[in-house]
């Protein structure tokens, strides 16, 4: 069964707190935090502030997803703001290794985020250094965009290459997933879906999380 990861970058801004309620009674195990730079991707989000009020209001995993550049700048800033999974863009980092060993020191759990033109091939040399590997199936910077079929592809390849080197790193896909799509994306080797739109425009969303849980 995938974890589910609901990207509260579609939820309601207003009632946060409530919307975090939500979460917290659904079968969803992790909050996907979205921050955005307007330089990295053509969007503005959240920053720190709103993921240390995030981090008070529930236990599970806050899974903070960096869309900036050089987001080794603020790793213990993240650390402090309460995230337990950093995940950086490769495509952001100019010292890759670096940053992971920055992110596992202070003691979260490292990710590094692939743009759908990036192949997985760029991150063979640090698999066995990440706990997930984020593919991103849109281009990032808004939620409620088309998966990008291609990706299905990338998920198998990269799938392989971590069952054959007996590798301890998750898979998540990040990007228009749906109730109709996820049963592929599952099968193809996912181990994590972030799900926006599909969570927050439903009109039972959390009986919408149990769904995808079921794929
Ligand atoms: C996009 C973000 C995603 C986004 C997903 O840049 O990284 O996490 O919130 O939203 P949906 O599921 O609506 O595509
Ligand atoms: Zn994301």
């Amino acid at each position: 069964m995938p974890i589910i990861a609901p990207s509260l970058l579609s939820a309601n801004f207003l009632k946060l707190g409530e919307e975090s309620q939500m979460l917290n009674e659904s079968a969803a195990e992790w909050f996907h935090l979205d921050v955005m730079d307007g330089s990295f991707v053509p969007n503005i989000s959240f920053g720190l502030p709103v993921i240390a009020a995030i981090r008070k209001a529930t236990n599970k995993i806050c899974d903070v997803h960096l869309m900036i550049e050089q987001p080794d700048r603020y790793t213990e800033d993240f650390r402090k703001a309460g995230a337990d999974i950093l995940t950086v863009h490769i495509e952001a980092c100019r010292h890759l290794h670096r940053n992971v060993q920055q992110i596992k020191a202070l003691g979260m759990k490292a990710g590094v985020a692939l743009n759908p033109h990036t192949p997985v091939e760029m991150l063979y040399d640090v698999l066995g250094d990440i706990d997930l590997v984020c593919l991103m199936s849109v281009n990032p910077g808004f939620g409620g965009q088309q998966f990008i079929p291609g990706t299905l592809d990338k998920i198998r390849t990269l799938r392989k290459r971590i069952d054959e080197n007996k590798l301890d790193v998750l898979i998540e896909i990040d990007g228009g997933v749906t109730l109709e799509n996820a049963p592929e994306i599952v099968k193809a080797g996912a181990d994590v879906l972030v799900a926006g739109n599909t969570v927050f425009r439903s009109s039972d969303p959390k009986a919408t999380i149990s769904l995808l849980k079921g794929f």
